[in-house]
């Protein structure tokens, strides 16, 4: 608190010295080269403020072409539901951060994955908000805690990569909040994030970065945000003025100036289109995130570490623990040393490496270097199995198939055109198939990919992700049982496109946009699971799953409450599980919630809590979840705010949405 208010008393001090164009200045960055980083002002020793691009780990275009850890996707982390885990690599990724003198880094980049066609699916985490909002909120606080600025992007509403500079969301008001805006609203109650970056896209026709009701409102007076918003990379508009986006809250302009031009801000301000309470509070908010994360200090921050035994060892298990089975029939995995001669490795990601210069647009990270499939199996087998490139020779043949993460597949500035495998591998994994029964076939890709055509063939399939520096060592571990898979879909894996919700009229105003760049989300609440629970449609994954090599019994299970009174009341579920089979393993145990009785219509389901708990075999625990009464609240349009209704509830509790074990009743109000 007394530190609060002397950053607070600091600043006061700095704004009473700052001239009116100093002010000005520390609203963008000016410098035309280095398009991360604000001015200084040496007068007053207020240095550049550095940023760095996320969210994989410190990008190598701006951390000053340094080879940083690449941590697994953001899709792979939230795949692991694995809370602690992601505090540290946040942590992790704060240390990096801090060893290249940046202040800030670019992530947790949190958009919701309303269709599996978006480019930057990888880069988010999920479907659902409540993952969504557990898994930023921790990578946020691991980060922060370093003293590293974390910064929620991209508010709000850019699901997609097509014409996302100039589309508009067109988002009824309960949608908005209760999907697209709820995970940032977590966050910023929970988790005092330093920056939010403001999108490219319009939400209901206002461009994000003038957009007063969802800035100045919502963020900064409903939510008491008191952070940064800095403009995405050239995200001003030609139809927005100075004085829209000073008034609408937007802290800083980024990387260039248009709209924050020393000659426009001076202009807008004679013509009175701001006044100075409004500047100095933006003024305000870029310099107590400088001293926040140590930008102004009198004192000597810590060096931080990259690439350390320690960051190689998280990027490994975090990629191995968000690693899903997705089909393990005969039992073919783990794979056994004794009976295997020869193995046939094949695919057109089994030598790829996928970390480089704005591979895969601003998230890219080039790593020191990167274990391929190829390189980690090799080590794997090395003196144990022959690795030959003929299936028909082999005992068992994988298949290393998937995406880019770069152009064409899995990339930023562009959605992908179809669910499909590209041609050619879906005839490598028939063809293989055909000559040795015991395929395997591990999907190395930031987003679903159709599988109707070979699944049923095909008795062992791995979905890895993009699984960072370490990766190709993570899928030997998880292969040969060294790491027991626990990863669960954080997204609903569809049979076919038009099954998932934006694309299920075909219509192109609900995706990629009309005529005129509106695109209706008219599927409202019903993203991801919700939609398929819905409409009852037959996944093909679904949201929640994944395999393990042992086997989990679910027991009791006992509310610590039958009734909750008010929407900040809490209660804990306790469930009991067993590891039943033969291996140390992990499972995740999944709380979803049912309303029976809703003035309005509620999905089926919801995830309202969860927990990962570690087994060894024989080994029983009882897992304690926490849930809150906020987490079962809708958002009513009448009251424009969040409430929960009197009535009765049920707790769904499994290991999967489809997939649930136990029950208990309990009821609000
Ligand atoms: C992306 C942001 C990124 C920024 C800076 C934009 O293209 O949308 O996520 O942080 O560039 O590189």
């Amino acid at each position: 608190m007394t530190e609060q208010i002397e950053i607070e008393n600091r600043i006061s001090d700095l704004l009473e010295q700052l001239t009116l164009k100093e002010k000005f200045k520390l609203l963008a960055s000016h410098g035309r080269r280095r398009i991360y980083t604000t001015d200084p002002i040496n007068r007053l020793k207020i240095p550049s403020f550095k940023m760095t691009d996320g969210p994989l780990g410190a990008s190598f275009h701006s951390s000053g072409l340094k080879k940083n850890t690449r941590f697994p996707a953001p899709i792979g982390l939230a795949a692991t539901w694995n809370k602690d885990l992601t505090r540290e690599v946040g942590e992790a990724m704060g240390e990096e951060v801090r060893a290249i003198g940046r202040h800030m880094i670019l992530a947790p980049a949190m958009n919701i994955h309303r269709t599996p066609l978006c480019g930057r699916t990888f880069e988010y985490f999920s479907e659902d908000p409540f993952l969504t909002k557990e898994i930023a909120l921790h990578l946020l606080k691991g980060i922060q805690s370093k003293g590293i600025g974390g910064c929620l992007k991209h508010y709000v509403a850019n699901n997609q990569e097509t014409d996302r500079a100039s589309c508009s969301a067109e988002i009824d008001e309960r949608t908005l909040h209760e999907i697209y805006l709820r995970a940032f609203r977590a966050l910023v109650k929970e988790g005092d994030p330093w920056a939010v970056m403001a999108a490219y896209n319009k939400i209901n026709g206002v461009y994000a970065c003038a957009n007063k009701d969802l800035l100045r409102d919502l963020l900064f007076e409903k939510w008491n945000f008191n952070g940064i918003v800095m403009t995405d990379w050239f995200s001003t508009r030609k139809d927005q003025t100075t004085e829209d986006c000073i008034n609408a809250g937007l802290s800083l302009e980024m990387p260039w100036t248009f709209k924050y031009k020393i000659k426009a801000l001076q202009k807008a301000y004679d013509a009175g289109g701001f006044d100075d309470e409004t500047l100095d509070d933006l003024v305000r908010r870029n310099l107590r995130v400088m001293m926040l994360t140590g930008a102004i200090s009198n004192s000597e921050l810590p060096k931080g570490a990259r690439n350390t035994t320690h960051h190689q060892n998280l990027a490994r298990r975090a990629a191995e623990e968000g690693m899903v089975l997705l089909k393990n029939k005969r039992g073919l995995l783990p794979l056994d040393f004794e009976s295997i001669d020869k193995i046939a490795l094949l695919g057109p990601n089994l030598k790829k490496k996928f970390g480089g210069f704005l591979k895969g647009g601003s998230s890219g990270v080039k790593p020191p270097y990167e274990i391929t499939p190829f390189a980690g199996m090799k080590e794997k087998c090395k003196g144990k199995i022959k690795i030959v490139n003929d299936a028909s020779q082999a005992d068992l043949a994988i298949v290393f198939a998937g995406l880019d993460n770069s152009k064409g597949g899995d990339s930023e500035f562009q959605d992908r055109t179809s669910l499909n495998l590209p041609a050619d591998q879906i005839a490598l994994i028939n063809q293989t198939i055909a000559t040795n029964p015991n395929t395997i076939v591990v999907l190395i890709a930031g987003s679903p990919l159709a599988m109707d055509v070979w699944l049923d063939k095909v008795p062992v399939v791995l979905q890895a992700w993009y699984p960072g520096m370490e990766g190709g060592r993570a899928i030997a571990n998880i292969l040969f049982g060294d790491a027991n898979p626990s990863g669960k879909l954080p997204l609903t894996f569809p049979k076919k496109l038009s099954d998932s919700p934006a694309h299920s009229t075909g219509d192109p105003r609900n995706f990629p946009g009309d005529e005129e760049k509106r695109v209706f989300y008219d599927e409202g609440i019903f993203v991801g699971y919700r939609w398929f629970d819905e409409k009852n449609i037959e996944p093909l994954f679904p949201f929640g799953f994944g395999k393990s090599y042992t086997t989990f019994e679910f027991g009791d299970v006992h509310p610590t409450k039958s009734n909750l009174r008010q929407i900040d009341d809490m209660l804990s579920i306790e469930v009991s599980i067993t590891n039943t089979g033969d291996l140390e393993g992990a499972e995740v145990v999944q709380v979803y919630a049912h309303d029976f009785q809703s003035s309005v219509k509620r999905p089926p389901r919801e995830l309202v809590g969860f927990e990962k708990v570690h087994l060894r075999r024989g080994e029983s625990k009882s897992v304690h979840i926490l849930i809150k009464a906020e987490d079962l609240a809708f958002y009513d349009v009448t009251k424009h705010d969040w409430t929960v209704e009197p009535g009765d509830f049920k707790f769904l509790i499994g290991n999967s949405s489809r997939d649930i074990h136990l029950d208990a009743d309990f009821s609000f109000g």
